[in-house]
């Protein structure tokens, strides 16, 4: 049931802290300082390459973990959209890991593409929302999100879970790898044990967004721009808003602005900024800058020094929490996903059924 909340996006949205520190609690042993997987017949040191292949924001999680993996555990990281997977003709090397990501467990090309690559030798391991799945039942590691059913069509905190899942799948990688010391465990299991703190003082920022809906509502177009995991975001901003709220929204790497779409740019299409400070915060705000020269407006998601940083000149700043750049896609998730519901509220469409979707895509 919706309880208070007026829509299940709503309601879902808000479960995140809860639930992502449910989801946490079975992959993080605080006392120790160590994070911690389900018991596997397979030993993590030997993954040479990782295959990641998931549908829509799903896929957007696997692609934030393919930054944590390289980053942390250097090994490298193949990316498919499961509809591409198969017909490409991957190149999958016997005893590879091919790691599955799908909120429902069930979707048809998520489904066909962990079957293809059990045929083609791969171990495989998923992560997914509905333990009685499918691919749950097919998979030889069952790495569950614990984010309880999720009614939305618009997937919110199954996302937030899989990033959460994610990442300490990629600390345990690091760790078998010899990546990664007890010190940089310990950091890593603290940051985040703080990502539900982090979540809810995002939440906190709840109206600011609100009053922000208005001035995205009139767009006909609307640009996503990140850098490093801040990209998938842009892309997760993207996709939220568009289906929600119909609005035509694309996410880019802050970089390839100039390199096609900023020709796109006018005082009429707004700009969101996802850029947390950080050792990319100057790049991104150099690409904002771009944008503003040309009458874009944009409206930028930091903390509060990238805002006192760069802020002077924005339509409009959402102010998050300062926080470790390994938890910033979580926390970040959270303004993105309540500025596409507001903007939906504000157009009244339908939040939690929009047209010509389905919560479980299960035909190719
Ligand atoms: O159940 P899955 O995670 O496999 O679903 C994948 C996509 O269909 C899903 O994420 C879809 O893109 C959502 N509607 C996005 O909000």
């Amino acid at each position: 049931e919706k309880g208070n909340h007026r829509h299940f996006m709503q309601k879902e949205i808000y479960e995140q802290p809860v639930v992502v520190a449910q989801t946490l609690r079975s992959y993080l042993r605080r006392l120790e300082n160590k994070v911690a997987l389900p018991d596997m017949d397979f030993d993590l040191a030997g993954v040479k390459r990782v295959t990641i292949v998931a549908c829509g924001t799903s896929f957007y999680a696997g692609m934030v973990a393919k930054y944590w993996f390289e980053q942390f555990a250097r090994v490298p990281v193949d990316l498919d959209v499961a509809s591409e997977f198969r017909y490409r003709q991957p190149v999958l090397e016997p005893g590879g890991l091919a790691l599955f990501v799908s909120q429902s467990g069930e979707t048809a090309d998520t489904l066909a593409a962990l079957r293809h690559a059990r045929a083609e030798g791969q171990t495989i391991a998923v992560v997914v929302n509905v333990p009685t799945s499918s691919m749950a039942r097919e998979a030889d590691l069952l790495l569950p999100t614990h984010a309880g059913p999720e009614i939305g069509v618009a997937s919110t905190k199954a996302f937030t879970c899989q990033l959460a899942v994610l990442a300490a799948f990629a600390a345990n990688l690091a760790r078998a790898k010899g990546r990664m010391d007890a010190d940089e465990e310990k950091e890593i299991v603290a940051q985040l044990a703080e990502a539900p703190a982090a979540m809810n003082a995002a939440l906190a920022r709840d109206e600011a967004i609100e009053a922000i809906a208005p001035l995205i509502a009139p767009a006909r177009d609307v640009l996503y721009l990140g850098r490093g995991p801040d990209y998938p975001m842009a892309l997760e901003g993207a996709l939220k808003l568009k289906e929600i709220s119909y609005i035509h929204a694309e996410g880019y790497a802050a970089g390839e602005m100039k390199h096609g779409p900023i020709a796109l740019i006018d005082d009429a299409v707004p700009v969101i900024v996802i850029a947390p400070s950080g050792p990319l915060f100057d790049k991104t705000v150099s690409n904002m800058q771009e944008v503003q020269a040309r009458g874009g407006k944009v409206v930028l998601i930091s903390d509060a020094e990238g805002i006192a940083a760069a802020g002077d000149k924005c339509l409009a700043t959402i102010e998050m929490p300062c926080v470790h750049p390994l938890i910033a896609p979580l926390a970040y998730a959270v303004p993105v996903q309540l500025l596409a519901y507001h903007v939906a509220v504000a157009k009244g469409t339908d939040v939690d059924q929009p047209r010509n979707l389905a919560k479980s895509v299960t035909v190719e």
